[in-house]
């Protein structure tokens, strides 16, 4: 695809760069406050989260360790297979942690279902959930976000790490994606 053509499809600013910034520095404040001195381990969910996570560890105070999990549910366009398969787990064990889960976007809320059961077993001292987006209209499944930054309605949306197609991640806003 040309430039002309990767342009084309932004049809329009949803979330602007400097909004970004100012709800992730909340959101770190929050996890302060949450963890009260005591170390957290942040678990981010690939793609998606990464760029979500990278800002988001740097404005938490707290002592801090990251690790990444994948899972894949979209495999090509905007709508969603609904089979969530997960490609990449853990290396650390999380039973003597304070666990937060990094997520880029809520959308019927299976990847994440299947993600948190999955931790949970693990018995981590606690399990909490952060979601940079929240389209809650689309939930197919009993989930909800601790915090969540934005709720948006029922549009796909691209930049900040999220892609259609792969393409995207890069944007340094949320834009709503024209087919
Ligand atoms: P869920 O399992 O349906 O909640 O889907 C979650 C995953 O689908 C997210 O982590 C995203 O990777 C992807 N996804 C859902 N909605 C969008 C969107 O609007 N734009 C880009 N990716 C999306
Ligand atoms: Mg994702």
């Amino acid at each position: 695809m040309d430039k002309n053509e990767y342009t084309s499809h932004i049809e329009k600013v949803l979330i602007s760069e400097d909004e970004i910034k100012q709800a992730v520095a909340k959101a770190g404040k929050m996890i302060d406050d949450i963890c009260d001195g005591r170390p957290v381990r942040l678990v981010s969910i690939l793609k998606g989260a990464f760029i979500f996570l990278a800002d988001l560890c740097r404005a938490v105070s707290v002592p801090c360790e990251i690790g990444f999990m994948a899972a894949s549910s979209y495999y090509s366009g905007t709508e969603s297979t609904g089979k969530v398969d997960i490609t990449l787990d853990l290396s650390q064990d999380i039973s003597k942690y304070h666990v937060i889960i990094v997520e880029d976007i809520i959308d019927t809320g299976r990847t994440l279902k299947d993600i948190s059961d999955m931790l949970r077993k693990r018995s981590p001292l606690s399990l909490r959930i952060i979601t940079l987006l929240d389209k809650p209209s689309r939930r197919t499944v009993d989930i909800k976000a601790d915090y969540s930054l934005f709720t948006i309605p029922d549009v796909f949306v691209v930049g900040y790490g999220l892609d259609c197609g792969e393409y995207y991640r890069s944007l340094p806003y949320i834009a709503v994606y024209r087919e």
